[in-house]
């Protein structure tokens, strides 16, 4: 009976300590077949690229490289938000918002600084903090401006200093003089020096004698990307670049829409000068300066060599709020002809002529125009005749222009159809398939918004297997999915900065990292040919996933193994009759398990490590670890 009682416990903790000991079994091995000669299916030139809106900071505070916050002074019951009085020593001055006198119609009010005391050794002013801080880097020239009047005109000069919060030592300093009583911009340039990089500073601007000074429309940028005025944080647009992205889908989402018919993404009122743009209020509850407006989200386009996809606003706002197709609807149809005419047109039309006299003489050439985001959340039905009222218009002077459904139409089968899935893992493994029985004489598709939605901010390794496996359906179907972009792509991961959990890219104001969902878009969009070859698999275990897609022109094939499950994944992968060069490429992402992540102090826990696969033949023995996505380059000889 005792003899009895302990045998299964010995033999159970035989078997625990011998899978200690030995290697994890491997399930399989599996056969991959690929069939070099027998072209399947065509791969869109265009399947990988990005969206994006206004959402988690992603512009202000964000990619939109301003580093003041509420430059133009907006109030709430608080007073000035972002903004705080300086008094130095025996000063004395008060702070208030005036709604009577501002540079611009667009910027009708402005900061008041009513100074009763201060000198040169006891200035008073303001103090801004950024978002979330001032990132300051050594030896860098940050160009700043302000619009400001003084009552007298002797209150001045302005002095622009950068602080560190926690010593107080002023890390570069400019004088603004010659302030005057009428509104006008002035402009300075900062130069920092030997400094430790750093987020905790903030800018001081100051005067050293009585009076009243007006500010508004107070900014300060860094060099940006490709050195733009008015432009992008360049660690994001690197980041950006790495997934090799042919296009972007702007300005949204629900950031298209708003809230209500009033909060309308109305494209006129981002574009020009700064002072010109009144801003508007996003759905992701904070105020949008649009300082990044339409112009530069084509040059965004232009800067990453993307093709524009330009969602239009089509009446039909977040709080269930429509536009009744037909004499109602006009209104918005023109106003989306004259963008597309903005973007396209040469500078003998009206709108192409504000364009050249925004900056950017040269047409941007388009090939996808979306009518709206997301339709199908309308439920008055009115959406099949807003987007035929569209198409009608659209086609009738662009016919070439494709045009993008955001819901299934009845009446017509539309150019393309955009749909969205934001689901688990698990919901993805299931769902790899989706496209493969996809009627193929129907609407193109666009699949606009997508993500594995595990981990936060940012999504861990677990998500990125999903989206692994998500994207071998996308690549094998890739014949009618000509364009999908995971949603959203950015997040700054400061307090009360998010408002959606994850996130492909996450940031403060200096560092910026990217999770492993992110590091396997950039292996998908990298290493993606024009074609896929007839290709099966036998034998793989559960959670194992495929693509095969082949560069034409470079007689190079990309194999992509997914293997989700915590065994490693042995296979034997056969290319009958392919004479292939005996070295390849093996770049590899793996996590030790599905919660396995990056965070802005380990930035680099799980990246893509790359390697040499040798000895390669028509038949090749491999082995994919546990929790790991892989992408193959071989050669044909
Ligand atoms: O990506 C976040 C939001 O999800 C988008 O704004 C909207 O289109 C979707 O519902």
């Amino acid at each position: 009976m005792r003899t009895k009682r302990f045998a299964i416990p010995l033999a159970l903790a035989f078997s625990f300590f011998a899978a200690m000991l030995l290697p994890a079994q491997t399930a399989g091995p599996a056969v991959l077949t690929i069939h070099p000669d027998q072209t399947a299916s065509k791969v869109s030139p265009t399947l990988y690229g990005l969206m994006t809106e206004e959402i988690n900071h992603s512009y202000d505070g964000g990619l939109y490289a301003e580093l003041i916050r509420n430059g133009t002074f907006r109030a709430d019951w608080s007073g000035v938000n972002d903004w705080i009085l300086v008094e130095d020593g025996a000063s004395s001055a008060k702070i208030s918002l005036d709604r009577h006198t501002g540079p611009s119609q667009a910027l009708p009010h402005s900061l008041r600084i009513d100074v009763t005391q201060a000198t040169a050794s006891s200035p008073a002013g303001v103090l801004n903090g950024g978002y979330w801080g001032i990132p300051l880097r050594p030896n860098i020239t940050y160009q700043g401006s302000f619009y400001a009047k003084e009552d007298s005109g002797d209150t001045g000069p302005v002095t622009a200093s950068l602080v560190a919060d926690q010593s107080g030592k002023v890390l570069a300093s400019a004088v603004v003089s010659g302030i005057g009583t009428d509104w006008k911009q002035y402009k300075f340039a900062l130069k920092t020096a030997a400094i430790a990089p750093s987020l905790q500073n903030h800018l001081v601007l100051t005067v050293a004698h009585p009076g009243s000074l007006w500010l508004n429309l107070v900014s300060l940028f860094p060099p940006t990307y490709h050195d733009r005025a008015n432009g992008n944080r360049i660690d994001l647009m690197e980041k950006l670049a790495a997934m090799h992205p042919q296009f972007l889908r702007f300005p949204g989402g629900n950031y298209l829409e708003g809230d209500h018919l009033a909060d309308w993404y109305d494209w006129k009122k981002t574009i020009g000068p700064r002072v010109d743009r009144p801003g508007h209020p996003s759905p992701w509850r904070y105020w949008s300066t649009d300082g990044l407006g339409l112009l530069e989200f084509f040059e965004w386009c232009e800067d990453l060599h993307m093709q524009p996809v330009l969602a239009v606003y089509a009446g039909y706002s977040l709080m269930h709020e429509h536009i009744d197709p037909g004499p109602a609807l006009d209104p918005y149809v023109q106003s989306g002809l004259e963008e597309i005419e903005y973007a396209t047109g040469g500078s003998d039309t009206k709108w192409g002529a504000q364009r050249a006299a925004d900056g950017h003489p040269q047409p941007f050439h388009i090939t996808y125009v979306e009518i709206g985001n997301e339709d199908w959340f309308d439920t008055s039905g009115s959406y099949d005749a807003r987007y035929a009222q569209f198409y009608k218009a659209i086609k009738a002077k662009y016919p070439d222009l494709q045009l993008i459904a955001t819901a299934p139409i009845k009446s017509m089968t539309p150019d393309v159809l955009d749909e969205h899935y934001y689901l688990r893992a698990t919901d993805f493994f299931h769902d790899a398939t989706h496209y493969d029985k996809t009627d193929r004489n129907g609407p193109k598709i666009f699949v606009g918004e997508w993500a594995t939605r595990e981990g936060t901010p940012t999504p861990n390794m677990g998500a990125a297997l999903g989206d692994a496996a998500w994207m071998t359906g996308l690549e094998r179907n890739s014949d009618i999915i000509v364009m999908a972009s995971y949603a959203p792509l950015l997040v700054n991961i400061s307090p009360n900065a998010m408002q959606w959990d994850t996130d492909l890219i996450g940031y403060d104001a200096l560092r910026s990292y990217g999770s492993p969902s992110y590091y396997a878009q950039v292996m998908f969009g990298s290493y993606v040919g024009d074609q896929t070859p007839a290709s099966s698999v036998e034998g793989a275990g559960p959670r194992f996933f495929y693509s095969v897609t082949e560069d034409s022109a470079k007689k190079r094939f990309y194999v992509k193994l997914v293997n989700a499950t915590s065994d490693p994944q042995a296979v034997d992968i056969n290319l009958p009759g392919a004479s292939l060069a005996p070295e390849g490429k093996l770049i590899t992402l793996t996590g030790h398990n599905p919660e396995a992540t990056n965070t802005i102090d380990q930035p680099t826990a799980v990246v893509p490590v790359e390697s040499g696969l040798h000895g390669v033949s028509s038949s090749l023995h491999h082995r994919v670890p546990a929790y790991t996505i892989e992408v193959m380059e071989l050669d044909v000889r």
